[in-house]
């Protein structure tokens, strides 16, 4: 390649990427608004899924371009679940940037330090998921005060392939039940923690962070 196509390809790229920043930013207070219908789930804590039994997701302080990205994986069915397919196949793309960025409220921030000792098979989630259970990237969700038995049973997701996500997949597989649990409760114990959509109605701050 030669230096001046070089710089046209890199310049092409840049243009690419400034391209989505042309939709309008996430407003949060329009968020607030559409989300009226998740605190039925998410707003209340130990709200459980049924069959299988397991409590429903924290999404407060969570990253919210990582609650894009489920929300599109629901909506493609790359998460197959009924009731979030139904949810996420209604929203526009602005509709999830925005209830993304009020669930969010304040994500929650690396602490750098760990709550008890982390597991031997923790080793390899550190890169990404961080000691401390947040996320190093926007994309790489928060696992710290997360429900014990929504990490397992997300856990177990990635390795049957219900949910599928080539590089969790991946982390999934070599993974024993007795690894699964050990991480789980980890993960689930680090603070500061995730919260339930209800903690974060009044001014964007839960009580668990
Ligand atoms: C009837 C209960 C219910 C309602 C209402 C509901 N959800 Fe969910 N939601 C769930 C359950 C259960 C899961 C976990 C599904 C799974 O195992 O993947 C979930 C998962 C999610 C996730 C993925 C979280 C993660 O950590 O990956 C997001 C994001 C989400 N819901 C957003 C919403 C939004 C936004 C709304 C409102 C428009 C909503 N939900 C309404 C039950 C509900
Ligand atoms: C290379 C980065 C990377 C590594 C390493 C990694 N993860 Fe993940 N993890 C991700 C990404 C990206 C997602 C979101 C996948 C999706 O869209 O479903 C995710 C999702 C998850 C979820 C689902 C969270 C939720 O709210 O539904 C759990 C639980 C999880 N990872 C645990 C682990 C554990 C335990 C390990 C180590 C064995 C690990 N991860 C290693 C990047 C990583």
């Amino acid at each position: 390649m030669t230096l001046r196509s070089a710089w046209l390809a890199m310049s092409l790229t840049i243009v690419g990427l400034a391209a989505p920043g042309l939709a309008s930013a996430a407003d949060a207070a329009r968020g607030a608004k559409l989300a009226y219908t998740c605190h039925g789930c998410h707003g209340i804590p130990n709200y459980k899924n049924a069959y299988p039994i397991y409590n429903v997701p924290k999404l407060g302080g969570q990253h919210a371009a990582y609650l894009v990205v489920a929300l599109k994986a629901y909506a493609s069915q790359e998460r197959a679940h009924p009731t979030m397919y139904s949810h996420a196949t209604t929203m526009s793309e602005q509709d999830m940037q925005d209830i993304a960025a009020y669930l969010a409220g304040q994500e929650l921030k690396p602490t750098g330090k760990a709550v008890g000792a982390a597991p031997k098979a923790a080793q390899t989630c550190v890169a990404c998921h961080g000691i401390d259970g947040v996320g190093i990237l926007p994309e790489y969700p928060n696992l710290a005060g997360q429900h014990e038995d929504y990490i397992r049973a997300a856990l177990k997701a990635y390795r049957s392939g219900q949910r599928k996500n080539a590089v969790m997949a991946g982390m999934a597989a070599p993974l024993t039940d007795a690894d699964i649990k050990e991480l789980a409760r980890y993960y689930s114990s680090q603070r500061p923690a995730l919260c339930s959509t209800n903690e974060i109605r009044d001014g964007g701050k839960c009580k668990g962070l």
